[in-house]
């Protein structure tokens, strides 16, 4: 850990706790990328921690709710401005710059993750996605754009049905493996019990 990262963590601590940040991307997200990075970081050889480091801890420095589609571009003009502000040198500043161009689904089918530390982010952010933590986060951020619970199923299977097929590691495949049953088995319950109840609202006449 060096006093870069030290320094950048703390400015992120701050940033992303505004009002307008999407709350599946506040800092506690940013804690779960790092644990899943360093497991799929210690499976891989040639990675530069430094890197991988601030990548994950700058990659939504600006994901504001609503506002995915344009969070890689607006993260990447703020991540370059704070490490010019800590005195990153230049070209370590591109590194970590294409390393968090190159971390999310909007852009997937055209940005491939090009190296160790990109396809580390990557796996290690979609994983986040995945599990109990991930179904709290889309159910999270559906409520702060004052969406309802069901319109996240259909946007969430898009979600997961993306990052799997993109997925970047072994090692991070096999830990999204391991968290895709429960997600989809809650799915299928939480659809099953809209049915039913559905179901039940129509075929009984309303009583006076
Ligand atoms: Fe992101
Ligand atoms: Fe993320």
């Amino acid at each position: 850990m060096s006093n870069l990262t030290d320094r950048v963590r703390t400015e992120v601590i701050q940033r992303l706790n505004n009002p307008q940040q999407s709350v599946a991307h506040r800092f506690d997200h940013i804690e779960r990328v790092w644990a899943n990075a360093k497991k799929i970081a210690a499976t891989i050889e040639d990675v530069d921690h430094e890197i991988l480091e601030l990548a994950v801890l700058l990659h939504d420095v600006e994901q504001h709710a609503g506002k995915k589609a344009e969070h890689v571009e607006s993260s990447v003009r703020t991540a370059e401005q704070i490490l010019q502000d800590f005195g990153c040198p230049a070209n370590r500043i591109d590194l970590v710059l294409n390393v968090i161009a190159q971390h999310s689904t909007e852009h997937v089918e055209t940005v491939k993750p090009s190296t160790n530390e990109a396809r580390i982010l990557f796996d290690a952010d979609k994983l986040d996605g995945i599990g109990a933590v991930g179904i709290a986060r889309v159910f999270g951020l559906f409520g702060q754009m004052n969406l309802p619970p069901f319109a996240a199923i259909a946007w969430y299977r898009g979600k997961i049905a993306v990052s799997l097929k993109h997925v970047q590691t072994e090692e991070g495949s096999k830990l999204f493996q391991s968290n895709l049953a429960y997600v989809e088995e809650f799915l299928a319950r939480m659809e099953s019990q809209a049915l039913e109840a559905s179901a039940v609202s129509s075929n009984e006449p309303v009583q006076a």
